[in-house]
Parts: C-alpha cells; sequence; structure tokens
C-alpha cells in the first residue's frame, strides 16, 4: 500500500528544515521584533481617565496623565513608537477643523508631554482635519461639497509646523491630499525644522476597515447636504495597485522620510510592490477592523488570538514592511517575549 521505490524518492525534501523549532529559527526569514511596532495612541483631554473603545477590545482613549503610563509600559516591552491621535471634544470641532491649528490643542499639547517625560520615545502625529472637523473630512469642504486640495494643503503645512514645535519626531499626513508631502517638507524647514521626518500615508485606500477608528475619534463623515458622505475622492480606490507606484513616485519625489500603506493585511500586493520599487523604509498600518476581526472572532472563540495575531504581523512584515502600526503592539511584544526572548 505505502510501497516506494528509490526511484520515486526525492532528493530535496524541504521538511527536513522544518524538523524542529530549533532548525525553523536557523532558517526563519522573518523575525518581527517589538523594536518595529508602533503603538497608536488615542487621547482625550482631562487627567486619570479612561474611555474603552467599544470596537477596539482591549484600547482605550486614555488622558495624556495616563497615555504616558502606557509608553513608560510600552518601552518595557520595547515598544518605542507612537502614534497619536486627539480625539477632541465634539464642542471643539467645526466645519474648517479650526482646533487644528491652536497651538495649544490636545495634540500638541500630548506630544510635548510625552517627550519631555520619555525623550528617547519616538512621537509621530497625525497631520489630517478629520479630529477636529465637524463634518468628519479630512480636509476642508466648498459649499458645493467638494473637498478642496490645495486649501486643505495650506493648513496641513501650518499644522506640521505646529507639531514639530511641540516635540513631534515624525509628522504623518494621513489626508491623501495631493502635494501636502512637499508643501509640508518646505513649510517644516521654512520654520527651521530639517530634522522632522514626514511618514506619508502614501497608499491609503478607501477601506471598510477603519470604522473603529472612526468610533474612537467620533470622526465618521457626517450625513448633511453638500457633505460627501464618504472619502473616495481622495483616498485611493481599493481596485487599484499600479495607482500606488504613482503616489509612491510623488511622495518620494516631494521629500518623504518615510512611506505607508494602508490597510496592511487586505494590501500586502501593495507592500510588496512598493517595496520593489523604493529603498525608502516602508510603514504599514495594521488598521482597527483588522485588529477587531480577530479580537471579535477570538472573543467567540472560533479563532486563536496570540496565534492569529502574531501570524498577521508577521505576513505584514514578510510582504516588505520596515515597520508596522498595531493597536496590537503591547500584546505582540509580550507574546515575542514569552516566545523568543
Ligand atoms: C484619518 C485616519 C483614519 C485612520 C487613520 N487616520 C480613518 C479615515 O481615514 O477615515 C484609520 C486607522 C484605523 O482604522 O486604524 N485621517
Amino acid at each position: 500500500m505505502f510501497e516506494t521505490t528509490v526511484l520515486t524518492r526525492p532528493i530535496r525534501r524541504p521538511r527536513r528544515l522544518r524538523n524542529s523549532e530549533a532548525i525553523r529559527r536557523l532558517v526563519r526569514e522573518t523575525t518581527l521584533t517589538p523594536g518595529k511596532l508602533v503603538l497608536p495612541q488615542f487621547i482625550i483631554d482631562g487627567s486619570q481617565r479612561t474611555e474603552p473603545i467599544g470596537a477596539m477590545p482591549g484600547r482605550s482613549r486614555l488622558t495624556i496623565d495616563l497615555t504616558i503610563d502606557e509608553c513608560r509600559r510600552a518601552l518595557d516591552l520595547g515598544v518605542r513608537a507612537f502614534a497619536l491621535f486627539a480625539a477632541i471634544d465634539t464642542s471643539l470641532k467645526t466645519p474648517e477643523g479650526t482646533e487644528a491649528l491652536n497651538p495649544d490643542n490636545l495634540l500638541c499639547r500630548a506630544t510635548h508631554a510625552i517627550k519631555e517625560a520619555i525623550p528617547e520615545s519616538c512621537v509621530i502625529t497625525d497631520v489630517a482635519l478629520d479630529p477636529y472637523s465637524s463634518l468628519g473630512h479630512d480636509g476642508l469642504i466648498s459649499e458645493a461639497g467638494v473637498v478642496m486640495n490645495d486649501e486643505t494643503v495650506d493648513v496641513l503645512a501650518k499644522m506640521a509646523v505646529l507639531h514639530a514645535e511641540a516635540g513631534a519626531d515624525i509628522v504623518a499626513p494621513s489626508d491623501m491630499m495631493d502635494g501636502r508631502v512637499g508643501a509640508i517638507r518646505a513649510a517644516l524647514d521654512e520654520a527651521g525644522y530639517t530634522q522632522t521626518a514626514i511618514l506619508s500615508y502614501t497608499a491609503k485606500y478607501a477601506s471598510s476597515f477603519y470604522g473603529p477608528f472612526r468610533e474612537a475619534l467620533d470622526s465618521a463623515p457626517v450625513v448633511a447636504p453638500n457633505v460627501p458622505k464618504d472619502k473616495r475622492t481622495y483616498q485611493m480606490d481599493p481596485a487599484n495597485s499600479r495607482e500606488a507606484s504613482i503616489e509612491a513616485t510623488l511622495d518620494e519625489a516631494e521629500g518623504a522620510d518615510m512611506l505607508m500603506v494602508k490597510p496592511a493585511v487586505l494590501y500586502l500586493d501593495i507592500i510588496a510592490r512598493l517595496r520593489a520599487r523604493t529603498d525608502l523604509p516602508i510603514a504599514a498600518y495594521h488598521v482597527s477592523g483588522e485588529y477587531a476581526m480577530v479580537k471579535a472572532a477570538a472573543q467567540n472563540g472560533w479563532l486563536d488570538e496570540r496565534a492569529c495575531m502574531m501570524e498577521m504581523l508577521t505576513a505584514i512584515a514578510r510582504a516588505g514592511a520596515d515597520c508596522i502600526l498595531t493597536y496590537a503592539a503591547l500584546d505582540y511584544a509580550r507574546w515575542w517575549r514569552e516566545a523568543f526572548a
């Protein structure tokens, strides 16, 4: 029944190198260490307050003081970089997102406080209008309901300078306006912030997997006359991949220091495509919906959270991402320590 002849025996048997964990570790091609992860933080005003985010189990909005405590715990686990998002009070939101240009706004205060408390951390700030806009869009909207490009870029450049002033190491425009990287670079240099880096959301898709994030910031586009109902006139069409190359070429020429692909898991081909055509570091954003779906399935007992989350993050690194923004950064760092350290 199990007869086999010498002639049919394979010379190459890839299974030889899978025989033990010791051998597998020798030949493993991708090792994702906690230092490659960026933890996104949602910040609220006040002190000693935490608000759990319903659609993101395990993650909460935190006041600045508690954010600093969490950053310290992260550093102990080897995670040193943080992407800050301000969940500002609804009363501060206006159609033009004016609070974005208040030098004393929540994001600037948080940036300053974290860099003062933990100078060795890397703080990445979000440059876009949606956290400040009562309309829920990343840019300024004309009366006719058009997201205005160049007018928005002017505001973004000013925002980036405020963030640099507050101490940001890296500013990250997440808005997808055309020409914003060049304008931000020029504004930063003009203001003397030649060492502030730009992480551009280069290929950011109009994805439906941002839902939990919009809950965290209460930032979904509002339903109103002359307000676009979605972000498809600026974020990329999920059906496109060549277009990501065009965006990458532009961002590189405009002076981006790092390029980002977002979401990550559904867009591994885009990560690999950009990896093949740029020498710049590539970041990938493991977005809120990608995180939430593993959490939800795990809560139902349908998936093994630890194994699935580690596999997902490793796959993103294998595709070519140098660093990964993920809400699972602290979990991963703990699991990694248990498994490998
Ligand atoms: C908006 C922004 C979004 C995310 C990061 N910045 C949402 C959006 O574009 O509507 C999503 C991140 C996530 O889902 O984890 N500038």
